[in-house]
Formats: C-alpha cells, sequence, structure tokens
C-alpha cells in the first residue's frame, strides 16, 4: 500500500528549512493534543511513526513523512498550546502560516477536531483560510471512540450542518485512533488527493 514505506523524513522550525517545494502533501491541523499526530499513525499503521503524548505541545515543528517519491504527511504543531514562551509561540505562528499560505505543495488538509469539542476558534480560522486559498478539508472527527454510537453520529449531523454555513465543500467523518473507526475513509480521501 501507498503507506509500507512511510517514513520521517524531517522537521522545519522556520521556513527557510522546509523541504523543496515539489511533489504533493497533506497537512494534519488541529488544536494542540487533539490527535493529529496519532492519526497520521494510525492512517499509515506504523504506530510510533510521529512521536504522540498526553502531554499538550508535543509536536513543535513541521514534521514530513515521506510515503514515495512524490507523496508526503505532514504532522503540523498543535495550536493553543499555552505553556512555551509568546516569542515561541510567535515563531511558530509564523511558520505556520507562511507555510499555509506559500506551500505549493500542499494538495489537502486534514483537520483533526475533538468530536466532544466541536469548531473552537482555532477551526473556524483553519477554514475560513481553507476557503479563502480553495484547498481541500477533510475534518475527522477524532476520539469518537469516547462517544457511544448515537451520540458520535449525532456530534456527526451537528458538525456537518454547521459546515453548510461555513465550507459547505468540505467533508466531515467520524475517526478513532483507538478502534480504528474511519481509518478506510480517509485513506480513500487521500488516495484521491494524492490522484492515486
Ligand atoms: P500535539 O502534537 O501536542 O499538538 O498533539 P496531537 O494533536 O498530535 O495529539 P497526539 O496524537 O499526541 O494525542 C494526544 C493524546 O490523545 C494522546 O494521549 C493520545 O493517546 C490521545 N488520543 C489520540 N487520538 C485518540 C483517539 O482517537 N481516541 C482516544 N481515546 N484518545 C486519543
Ligand atoms: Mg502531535
Amino acid at each position: 500500500s501507498l503507506y509500507r514505506k512511510a517514513h520521517y523524513q524531517g522537521s522545519a522550525y522556520t521556513l527557510s528549512q522546509l523541504p523543496p517545494d515539489k511533489g504533493m502533501e497533506v497537512a494534519f491541523a488541529g488544536r494542540s493534543n487533539v490527535g493529529k499526530s496519532s492519526a497520521i499513525n494510525t492512517i499509515t499503521g506504523i504506530g510510533g511513526l510521529a512521536r504522540t503524548s498526553k502531554t499538550p505541545g508535543r509536536t513543535q515543528m513541521i514534521n514530513f513523512f515521506q510515503l514515495d517519491a512524490r507523496r508526503y504527511l505532514v504532522d503540523l504543531p498543535g495550536y493553543g498550546y499555552a505553556k512555551v514562551p509568546e516569542a515561541v509561540k510567535q515563531q511558530w505562528q509564523q511558520t505556520l502560516s507562511a507555510y499555509l499560505e506559500q506551500r505549493r505543495a500542499l494538495c489537502g488538509i486534514v483537520l483533526v477536531v475533538d468530536i466532544r469539542r466541536l469548531y473552537q476558534p482555532f477551526d473556524l480560522q483553519m477554514l475560513a483560510w481553507c476557503r479563502s486559498r480553495e484547498l481541500p478539508v477533510r475534518i475527522l472527527l477524532t476520539k469518537s471512540d469516547k462517544l457511544k454510537r448515537g451520540a458520535a453520529n449525532q456530534a456527526l449531523q451537528k458538525a456537518t450542518a454547521h459546515l453548510q454555513e461555513v465550507l459547505p465543500t468540505a467533508r466531515v467523518q467520524l475517526f478513532s485512533a483507538v478502534n480504528r473507526m474511519g481509518v478506510e475513509a480517509i485513506q480513500a480521501q487521500l488516495g484521491g488527493w494524492f490522484g492515486l
């Protein structure tokens, strides 16, 4: 499969450290500790590929994972982690927004959202930005294992309805890194974006 040979390729703190802007990449965005890195590990089936942690702020750089000669997954630092110094935070935010605005290889965004905390201000900001850049976005309602099936479906409906007002072209799905719910669906979306 596409993920069989996935491996860590490198990290960037600053724009100048980014790998060359070629090929295709899909970036995982979302609030701190929401489960971005866990989603990458679950989707690729490679535990420990992206570092995960119970402590928010684990991912502090833009991390690149190579799938094949021209396709990458990108693990972005979580937004909203309060415990880093203000100067560091500003540096990340600048790097992150420049990456999102300028990166030509970027062909899709996976916005990871905690199913129990739908659409926080950062999520809406990301959606507005994806809309203005006309970048395809897939929303993962993650940690769906934390809710019973009925409640999870209710959250999915609510998330879908709200999206109609914000970004109707985006798609939402349930996801869980614990019971692997929704893995095939997001893999199919990634395949589509990657032209497979
Ligand atoms: P930062 O890099 O700090 O922004 O965090 P992150 O968004 O990469 O989150 P990470 O994948 O490190 O996961 C954070 C915590 O949530 C860890 O304790 C994970 O085990 C847990 N977690 C992630 N996904 C799920 C899920 O689907 N279900 C449950 N129950 N826990 C999850
Ligand atoms: Mg992370």
